[in-house]
């Protein structure tokens, strides 16, 4: 069957879908007992991606998005509102897909637009609870697409005690797991996060978290300072200087220094942290660089390395001492940011990891999470679990998502 994903992530700048011709396999699974002790069971979906588009959303549409991630700033009325719009530019977007490649979907698995994460159970009236809110209206989308629509896959994975987040090891294990090599995925989308895969792992044995900003401060500082959406190709940031008293006084936050599992979101990197990372940089640029002039390019070389340092950081405290890793792949918008491509390649060096990019293994950067959430759902209409356990906290697998039928 051919399979629609569909990701809109944090850094809310469009829509991406993704192609994928699915099928059950015969795959060989390796259980929790161990590498030998493996059955042949039909659990393991097959998939080739057959192409992939992304749809930017319009500027009105993306303020209006960034606004309800900010719930003060917005009335209920309006998130409806924005639920039902979502659907149908999710809808005008996979038509387009098919379009373009002249396939037609059979199913679709739509993420949605995070408008709230908290992942860790809070006191709430009485209750401790943790909760999500992914919107883009299923049973709209699947009516205007005339196909059945998965949807809304984080509550399950929290019904069953996870944080809801990350899902998309459940991929990363099916493309990276390797008998003789340790593989750390990367994705640098508005959050970057790794999910590090041992060498002849189990799912049981998978580390995945969120290492901390991906793109999110990177771009919230080039809309302040150079009024656009984001450093294209990196170039603002090459002409830059890191100033490396920033960027040492920021790994110290309290979130770097917590032990994984753990997520981030723009409750942590969002505005009000890109407001604390320009007084800060200000005020210690004006410290440490006396009569130097410093531009405003070097706040957004400063940004670019605090994201490469805190995943360096974070991979060396947190993954490395797990087992042996040989390999970082890359994946996410800002595998197109050269100038942080190449501060990573220098981080990933040091640690003696190979840099690689997830084009190597078939599938571009920027579909990576959009092929995901086909597969997800794939699972989901198969009725198999797909989060992953050792990922999310979750106390059980949980087969993820609603379905909407046309
Ligand atoms: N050509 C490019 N040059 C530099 N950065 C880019 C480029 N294309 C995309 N990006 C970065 O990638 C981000 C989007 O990445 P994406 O993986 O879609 O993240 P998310 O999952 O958070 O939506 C953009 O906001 C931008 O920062
Ligand atoms: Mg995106």
């Amino acid at each position: 069957m051919i399979v629609a994903g569909v990701m809109s992530g944090t850094s809310a700048d469009g829509i991406d879908v993704a192609l994928v011709r699915l099928e059950n396999s015969t795959a060989r699974v390796p259980r929790a007992t161990g590498a030998e002790d493996r059955q042949e069971k039909p659990s393991h979906a097959r998939f080739e991606l057959l192409g992939h588009a992304a749809f930017p959303y319009p500027a009105s549409v993306r303020n209006c998005v960034l606004r309800s991630m900010n719930a003060q700033c917005m009335g209920v009325a309006e998130l409806a509102r924005l639920n039902f719009l979502l659907a149908e530019l999710f809808a005008d977007a996979v038509a387009a897909t098919e379009k373009k490649f002249q396939w037609n979907a059979d199913l679709v698995g739509c993420h949605g637009q995070t408008i709230y994460h908290q992942g860790k159970p809070a006191p709430f009236l009485g209750k401790k609870l943790a909760v999500t809110w992914q919107i883009g209206e299923g049973a709209v989308l699947s009516a205007r697409l005339g196909i059945p629509v998965v949807s809304d896959f984080r509550p399950a994975d929290m019904a069953a005690g996870g944080k809801g987040a990350p899902l998309v090891p459940y991929l990363d294990y099916l493309l990276y797991r390797d008998d003789g090599l340790g593989r750390i995925a990367l994705n640098i989308g508005g959050i970057a996060n790794v999910t590090a895969i041992p060498a002849r792992a189990t799912p049981e044995d998978v580390i995945a978290f969120d290492t901390g900003p991906g793109n999110m401060v990177i771009d919230a500082m080039t809309q302040k300072l150079f009024h656009k959406r984001y450093d294209r190709d990196g170039r603002i940031a090459a002409a830059g200087r890191t100033l490396e008293g920033p960027v040492s006084h920021f790994l110290q936050l309290s979130f770097f220094r917590r032990k994984p599992p753990k997520t981030a979101g723009r409750e942590e990197f969002g505005r009000k942290f890109a407001e604390r990372f320009w007084r800060d940089a200000r005020s210690v640029r004006a410290r440490k660089h006396g009569g130097a002039r410093v531009e405003k390019a070097d706040l957004i070389r400063t940004a670019t390395v605090l994201t490469t340092r805190s995943i360096s950081d974070q991979v060396r405290r947190y993954v490395l001492p797990q087992g042996s890793f040989s390999e970082l792949i890359v994946s996410g918008g800002g595998a197109k940011n050269r100038t942080l491509m190449a501060s990573l390649a220098n981080e990933a060096g040091a640690l003696e990891l190979r840099l690689r990019s997830s084009d190597e293994f078939g599938i571009p950067p920027d579909a990576k999470e959009a092929v995901a959430f086909a597969v997800l759902a794939f699972e989901t209409w198969n009725r198999r679990p797909s989060n992953v356990p050792a990922a999310t906290g979750a106390r059980r697998p949980a087969v993820l998502g609603k379905i909407s039928y046309p």
